[in-house]
Parts: C-alpha cells; sequence; structure tokens
C-alpha cells in the first residue's frame, strides 16, 4: 500500500480565549474551509502552579458544529443551558454536538500533579444538521478502548481499529480519533480511506510521519496520495490521529457558530440578542 505523504505542518500559534486562558491553536475556522470537516484545534496547558489562578471559558454560546474535549491531565467543569453539568476528568472525552445552539460555560482545573492538559477539536456539520437537536455523550476514560499493537499504545476515542470501535459513534464526518503513543524503536501503520482530511497533532516527542522528521509541538496534514499512514519513532513519541470525510459544503464562520450562509449567522446574532438563541 502507497503511504500518504506530508502536505505541511502548521506550528500552533500562542492565542487568548476565553477570560484570559492562553492557548497552543494549531487550525481555526476559515472559509477556505482547507481542513474540511475540522474546523479549529486547541490545546490547553497550565504546567506551572506560580501562573496564578486558572482562567476558564465563561457562558458563550455554539452552534452548527460539535466540540470534542479530552483531558490528558486536570479537569474541566462544565454546566449548559440544557440543564447538563460535569466534570470532564483525565483520559474523559466529552462528545458535544451543539447542533441548533446551547450556552455553556467550560472552567479547567488542576489535578492532582498541579498540572492542566486537555485538547479540543471542533467538527463541523453538515448543511441539513445544523439546526439539529443538541446532544452530549461523556465519554468515561474506563470506556475507551486500549490497543497495545507492535509498540503502540492506542486509545481509540472514534472509529475503528483491529475489529474494536470507539465508543464515539454515529457522527455524520465518520471521524476517526485516537491518542497513539509509541514506544521507541516503534512503528505505527494505520490504513486511511482515499478523500479522508488526516491530521496529526504531535504533542510529545518526536518521529518520522511519512518520511519526515517531525517534533513536538506541531499539527502535521497529510496529502490524500495514499491508502496508510506511516509513523516511526526511535525515542518515542505521542500524537492525535484526526481523520475525516469532508462534506464539501460552503461554510461562514462567527466566533463560536459554522454556518452555511451569512444570513444563518445573521440569524444566530440575532436570537442570542433577543433571548431565543436557545428554545
Ligand atoms: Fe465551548
Amino acid at each position: 500500500m502507497t503511504t500518504r505523504t506530508i502536505s505541511h505542518i502548521i506550528e500552533p500559534q500562542l492565542v487568548i480565549e476565553g477570560a484570559g486562558v492562553l492557548l497552543r491553536r494549531s487550525i481555526s475556522p476559515r472559509a477556505s474551509n482547507e481542513y474540511d470537516p475540522f474546523l479549529l484545534f486547541d490545546h490547553f496547558a497550565f504546567n506551572n502552579p506560580l501562573e496564578g489562578p486558572i482562567r476558564g471559558f465563561p457562558t458563550h454560546p455554539h452552534r452548527g458544529i460539535e466540540t470534542v474535549t479530552y483531558m490528558l491531565d486536570g479537569s474541566v467543569n462544565h454546566r449548559d443551558s440544557l440543564g447538563n453539568a460535569g466534570t470532564i476528568g483525565a483520559g474523559d472525552v466529552q462528545w458535544m454536538t451543539a447542533g441548533r445552539g446551547i450556552l455553556h460555560e467550560e472552567m479547567p482545573r488542576r489535578g492532582a500533579s498541579g498540572n492542566i492538559y486537555g485538547l479540543q477539536l471542533w467538527v463541523n456539520l453538515p448543511a441539513a444538521q445544523k439546526m439539529s437537536q443538541p446532544r452530549y455523550r461523556e465519554v468515561k476514560s474506563s470506556t475507551i478502548p486500549i490497543i497495545e499493537k507492535d509498540g503502540a499504545s492506542i486509545r481509540l476515542v472514534a472509529g475503528e481499529l483491529e475489529g474494536i470501535r470507539g465508543p464515539v459513534t454515529e457522527i455524520t464526518a465518520a471521524p476517526l480519533y485516537m491518542d497513539v503513543k509509541l514506544a521507541p524503536a516503534s512503528r505505527f501503520i494505520f490504513p486511511i480511506p482515499t478523500g479522508h482530511t488526516t491530521l496529526a497533532y504531535v504533542f510529545e516527542g518526536a518521529g518520522e510521519f511519512g518520511s519526515q522528521a517531525v517534533e513536538s509541538v506541531s499539527m502535521v496534514v497529510f496529502n490524500d496520495d495514499g491508502a496508510q499512514i506511516e509513523v516511526r519513532s526511535d525515542t518515542g513519541v505521542q500524537f492525535m490521529l484526526i481523520s475525516g470525510a469532508p462534506f464539501k459544503e460552503p461554510i461562514v464562520p462567527y466566533g463560536p457558530f459554522v454556518m452555511n450562509t451569512v444570513e444563518e449567522i445573521q440569524q444566530a446574532i440575532t436570537e442570542l440578542q433577543n433571548g431565543t438563541f436557545v428554545k
């Protein structure tokens, strides 16, 4: 099988979001929709207890997208306009389909180690589902399958590997989302359907992706030129493998909304202003 080559590597940029949260942002929603069906990828990390109080993301809306939060350390307390509330702990995933709209807050907390380390991915919704019923899937760490294979330890959130399916299913973009940890001197080969947008967020260590050396922290963007991806590492590497089918629809992003037309964005803003955003 042919192996996909790298199109380009994105160096995450530091940005400030919410109530002053410093993030590493690799991709963000743009009308060009280059990474269709993926819209945004943020990495938030607080490792120094002297950084002061942890600021969070006070109440804000979303419409037309799915947000996927994966915590590696620390936790996020959340609550929303639908009456949901809970905590996303280390190893847990929250897959939230905003659909026609939610208002929620997300407040990170340090774990026992003193650290907070989390990743948030935004996945687009097709036009026909942008105004669908909001839906939450809380995935506890213990329900995420861990597959050990040839020096790779893989936590499978969504997608299929070795006949095992991740706990998050029925997502229109048919996404693959997995946390892959490669031991030193190991190799990982994974089949990817033709046409599926494929990214790898390398957050620890270093390895060769295709035939190109990549160091953390980097977002690798693969070309659609092969039936599999291949990663090798001499010293060990950890990355999120992200892949999904593009919708090939025009998008109009505006802050926490991603719709298909300017009129739909204006409608969302009007509803937010007159108090009818959440029904
Ligand atoms: Fe949010």
